[in-house]
C-alpha cells in the first residue's frame, strides 16, 4: 500500500495501471478521468451509501418508526426531474452490484421505484417493478352460448389489444402481473425480511385497488440470491 501512496503522488505520470481501492475494493485505473471520477463516485457511495431525501410526488405507503424508516413509492414521470434523477442512480448504483444492464427510457418509463429508508435518509431496499403483462379474459360473441356468462369465456389474452373479429375483452383485467426488474438490500440489512416487505409493498400498490398474488410478481433473471428470496417469496 505504502508504495502506492508514493505511486500516486509522482503526479508527472499518467501511466500508473491497475489500482484496487483498500476500502471500496474497485479496481481502476488511476490517472485517467473517466475512471477516477467513477470511482470518486462509487467510493462515496460504498462508504457513505445512498440516501434518500423527501421528493413532492413520492407517496409513503408504510413507515417503520422502529428504524426511523419508512417504504416509499416514486413513479417515474418524465416532467419531474429530480424524482428522475434520484430513480436512474439508484438503478445505476444497483446496477454496479448486480452487474446489469443499462435500463433503456422506455421500460423505465413504465416503472415504478420502491424505496426502503432507514434512518430517515438511507436507502437500504430497492425495488423497480414494471408492468408486463395484462391479461383479460376473451369472450367469444359469435359463441352459441352467448347468453351463458361462464361459457362465453373462451381464453385469455395478454394484453387490450383487440382484433375485433367477433372476440372482444370484457374490461375488468383478471389477472394483471407485474415484472421485478431489479431488487437490492443492502449488504448488513439482509435476511431482515427487508426485501419482503418491498414486495409486500408492490404487491399492495403496483396496480391501484387490486393487490396481487405472490405468483402474479415474476422476477427478471434473478442472481443467486434473487432465485433463492423469489421461490421462498412465490411459493414456487
Ligand atoms: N439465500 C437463501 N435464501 C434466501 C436468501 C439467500 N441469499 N435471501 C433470501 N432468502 C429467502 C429466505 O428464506 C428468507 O427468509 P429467512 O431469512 O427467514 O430464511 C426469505 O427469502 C426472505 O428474505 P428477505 O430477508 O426478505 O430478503 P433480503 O431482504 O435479505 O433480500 C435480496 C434478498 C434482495 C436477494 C438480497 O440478498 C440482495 O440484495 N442480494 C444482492 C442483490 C441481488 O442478488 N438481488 C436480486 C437480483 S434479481 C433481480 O433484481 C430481479
Ligand atoms: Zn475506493
Amino acid at each position: 500500500v505504502k508504495s502506492y501512496e508514493q505511486t500516486y503522488l509522482d503526479l508527472g505520470q499518467k501511466n500508473f495501471g491497475t489500482y484496487t481501492c483498500p476500502e471500496c475494493q474497485m479496481s481502476y485505473v488511476q490517472g485517467t478521468l473517466a475512471d477516477d471520477t467513477l470511482h470518486t463516485n462509487f467510493h462515496r457511495l460504498t462508504l457513505e451509501g445512498i440516501k434518500y431525501h423527501s421528493y413532492q410526488d413520492e407517496i409513503t405507503l408504510e413507515t417503520i418508526p422502529e428504524i426511523n424508516g419508512r417504504v416509499v413509492l416514486l413513479v417515474y414521470n418524465e416532467t419531474r426531474f429530480f424524482e428522475k434523477l434520484k430513480i436512474k442512480n439508484t438503478i445505476e448504483w444497483v446496477n454496479l452490484e448486480l452487474g446489469a444492464v443499462e435500463m433503456t427510457e422506455e421500460k423505465l418509463k413504465m416503472s415504478k421505484a420502491y424505496f426502503y429508508v432507514a434512518n430517515k435518509y438511507d436507502i437500504v431496499g430497492f425495488a423497480l417493478a414494471v408492468r408486463i403483462e395484462k391479461a383479460y379474459r376473451v369472450v367469444d360473441s359469435s359463441s352459441e352460448n352467448a347468453q351463458n356468462e361462464s361459457r362465453k369465456v373462451s381464453k385469455l389474452q395478454i394484453g387490450n389489444d383487440n382484433d375485433g373479429s367477433g372476440i372482444f375483452c370484457s374490461t375488468k383485467p383478471l389477472r394483471a402481473a407485474c415484472g421485478i426488474s431489479r431488487l437490492w438490500v443492502k449488504r448488513d440489512y439482509r435476511r431482515k425480511k427487508i426485501a419482503t416487505k418491498l414486495l409486500d409493498s408492490v404487491r399492495k400498490n403496483f396496480i391501484y385497488g387490486c393487490e396481487l398474488k405472490p405468483d402474479e410478481v415474476a422476477f427478471s433473471q434473478p442472481s443467486g440470491d434473487g432465485k433463492a428470496f423469489a421461490s421462498q417469496y412465490t411459493g414456487t
